[in-house]
C-alpha cells in the first residue's frame, strides 16, 4: 500500500550527494520537501534540479529543506551537479540521494513498475516537523513539476496549521481563507473576531 497523508515518514539511512544521513536526524525541527526523479543526466530532471536549486531561499524561508533522490550513485549524482550547475545557472547545495538498490525508492512507492522497474517517477512528499506526511504528489516522468505549486501548497498548509483555517482553490497568500466546519460560528466569533464573509452557513471567508 502507497504511503498516506498523516502517515510517518518512513525513516532510513542513505548516503547523499552531502554525506550520509539518517533521514528524520536530518529533517530536525524543519519540514521537508522529499522528490524523486527518473534518472541523472536526463533533461526533465536536469531542470527541476535546477529550479529547485536557484528556488532554495524560498524554500529556507518557509523553514523547508529540499532533498531528491534517483536510483543512481553519489559518484553520478555528483558529476551530473556539475552539469546542472552550467546549464541552469545555480549552484546546487541540498541533498540528492543515491539508492542505487532501490531501496529507499521502494519503500516510498517511488517505483511504479508499469513504467519502470529501475527508475522512480517523479514523487513528491512534504513532510512535516513531526515527521508527518502532509502531501503527495506523483508526477509522469515527462512532465516536470510545477514548482510555483509546490511553494503554495506548503504556504497553505503553514498557515492552515498557524490559523486553523483551510485553504480555497487557487489560494494565493494573502487571500481570504476558510473557516473550516468543523468550526461552529460560536466558536468562531472568539478565534476571527474580525468577522467572516458567509456566502453559505458552510462556507465562510475570512481575512488573517
Ligand atoms: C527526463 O528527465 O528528461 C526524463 C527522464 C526519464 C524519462 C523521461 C524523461
Amino acid at each position: 500500500m502507497s504511503l498516506r497523508i498523516g502517515a510517518i515518514a518512513p525513516d532510513f539511512q542513505a548516503e547523499t550527494t552531502t554525506g550520509p544521513i539518517r533521514f528524520h536526524d536530518w529533517i530536525g525541527d524543519q519540514w521537508a520537501f522529499f522528490f524523486s526523479h527518473p534518472a541523472d543526466f536526463t533533461p526533465v530532471c536536469t531542470t527541476e534540479m535546477g529550479r529547485t536549486s536557484q528556488l532554495i531561499d524560498q524554500f529556507t524561508a518557509r523553514g523547508v529543506k529540499p532533498i531528491g533522490l534517483s536510483t543512481d550513485s553519489v559518484e553520478e549524482h555528483l558529476k551530473w551537479i556539475e552539469d546542472v550547475n552550467d546549464t541552469q545557472n545555480t549552484t546546487l547545495t541540498f541533498p540528492i540521494v543515491a539508492d542505487p538498490n532501490l531501496s529507499i525508492a521502494r519503500l516510498y512507492g517511488m517505483i511504479h513498475e508499469a513504467e519502470s522497474e529501475t527508475a522512480a517517477v517523479r514523487s513528491v512528499f512534504i513532510i512535516d516537523p513531526a515527521k508527518k506526511i502532509r502531501l503527495t504528489m506523483t508526477y509522469p516522468m515527462s512532465v516536470g513539476r510545477n514548482f510555483d505549486e509546490i511553494l503554495r501548497v506548503i504556504d497553505a498548509l503553514q498557515t492552515g496549521d498557524r490559523h486553523k483555517v483551510a485553504t480555497p482553490a487557487d489560494w494565493r497568500p494573502g487571500e481570504k481563507v476558510i473557516i473550516p466546519p468543523s468550526i461552529g460560528d460560536e466558536a468562531a466569533k472568539g478565534i476571527f473576531p474580525q468577522g467572516w464573509e458567509e456566502i453559505r452557513p458552510y462556507l465562510r471567508k475570512v481575512e488573517i
